[in-house]
């Protein structure tokens, strides 16, 4: 699937990710820097928090309650965030644009 990545400075950036990866391996992968991802995807860190764009929030797998509780700890959680580790890259998400969320 192709995926629009937006930088914390507003950049836009079109990447092909591969399905069966995560958001937070495809951006990565891709050579972002700012997604810390520290945990490197075993959902202890909540450094890989982006924000979903509206129009996707509704078609990605609801968050787990541990997604949901490490998100309850950031500043800068919305309606559309998720921790890009937790979810699953595949076909049907082509299109997906995710905002890399501001440093907690
Ligand atoms: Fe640590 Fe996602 S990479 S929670």
């Amino acid at each position: 699937p192709r995926l629009t990545i937006v930088t914390r400075a507003g950049d836009e950036h079109v990447i092909d990710a591969r399905a069966g990866y995560s958001v937070m391996e495809a951006i990565r992968d891709a050579g972002f820097d700012e997604l810390l991802a520290l945990c490197g995807g075993c959902l202890s860190c909540a450094t890989c928090h982006v924000h979903v764009d509206p129009e996707w929030t509704g078609r990605l797998k609801p968050r787990s309650e541990d997604e949901d509780d490490l998100l309850d700890a950031s500043d800068h959680r919305t309606e559309e965030s998720r921790l890009s580790c937790q979810i699953e890259l595949d076909d049907g998400l082509d299109g997906l644009r995710v905002t890399i969320a501001p440093e907690d």
